[in-house]
């Protein structure tokens, strides 16, 4: 297509979601690369621009693996979330705040916008309660595990956000909550982008992850879903299509389109530029799951 072309396509999604709002959840992998790191903060920053209020919410999983490794901490994730004991918080908190969070700012910074860093205990933004034991099936046995200070969102106060965000800002968002207590907890990114979407009453949840979507089998692309409804994906969930990462971005991505977002989509955060083309172009790419 000749380039006056693609700009002119991109006319009428442009209107359509200028001085809306929009969750753009990235996921660990996505950003442990440099390249696509950049690339997705480059269109953030042109999504402000044009208009639309972006937030970003930012997981962290493959840098706090590698922290713990190089601390002698073995990581344990099960069912996509993470076994988080006192010490795997504080590297947590460590990571996702103090390293991964500040570097999108700075990031966004060296871009034109203007980013900041915010997590669940600023402004009480999202608070949450330990989520206590998790059954799992190993090898046919059903077992209890304590998964420890990982916390289920139990309020979400968008005032923080909205504060900023109407100032231009976009906000950086650490999922670390913050307990009745005070107490830091870890909260699966994917669901912290799925319930502040929820409460600011976004238009679209975007998650950028490392593969291209949903797919019946994940080893060969031509399976993807370009498109699911809530009752269809817990169908998958029921007979293990979707498993491990995939459960709680699907649910939060079930849960957000319950909650009145329009659209979400699950696209692949490390092909440059996936979020402009899956936004501005009559090219969908990964999986939009929406009411039927
Ligand atoms: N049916 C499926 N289709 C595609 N991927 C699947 C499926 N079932 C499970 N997965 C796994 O889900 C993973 C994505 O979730 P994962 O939690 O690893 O990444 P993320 O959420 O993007 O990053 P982070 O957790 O660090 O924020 C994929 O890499 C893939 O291995
Ligand atoms: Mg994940």
């Amino acid at each position: 297509m000749k380039r006056e072309n693609i700009l002119v396509e991109a006319l009428p999604y442009i209107r359509n979601l200028h001085g809306s709002k929009i969750v753009v959840k990235c996921g660990g992998h996505a950003i442990v690369n440099e390249e696509s790191m950049e690339n997705i903060i480059k269109d953030i920053v042109l999504l402000r621009y044009i208009g639309v209020e972006t937030i970003l919410v930012h997981g962290g999983g493959p840098e706090i693996s590698r922290v713990m490794n190089e601390l002698g901490i073995k990581p344990q994730i099960v069912d996509g979330l993470r076994v988080t004991d006192e010490r795997t918080m504080e590297v947590v908190r460590m990571v996702l705040i103090g390293n991964v969070g500040t570097e999108l700012v700075s990031k966004i910074g060296s871009y034109g916008g203007k980013g900041i860093g915010l997590s669940g205990k600023d402004g009480r933004l999202f608070t949450a309660k330990k989520k206590g034991k998790k059954k799992v099936v190993v090898e046919d046995v059903e077992k209890e595990i304590d998964l420890g200070y990982v916390g289920e969102i139990e309020s979400v106060d968008p005032e923080m956000i909205d504060v900023v965000s109407s100032k231009g800002y976009i906000p950086v968002i650490s999922p670390i909550a913050v307990d009745e207590e005070g107490r830091s907890l870890n909260v699966n990114a994917d669901t912290v982008a799925g319930e502040i979407a929820i409460s600011i009453g976004a238009k679209k949840l975007m998650m950028m992850t490392n593969v291209d979507g949903v797919m019946r089998d994940p080893e060969d692309k031509e399976t993807i879903f370009s498109k699911m409804t809530p009752e269809y994906a817990e169908d998958l969930k029921k007979e293990g299509v979707i498993e491990g990462g995939m459960i709680p971005k699907v649910d939060s991505c079930v849960r957000a389109v319950e909650g009145g977002v329009e659209k979400t989509h699950i696209i692949n955060g490390e092909k440059p530029h996936s979020l402009l083309l899956e936004l501005f172009t009559d090219e969908g790419v990964g999986t939009m799951i929406h009411k039927g």
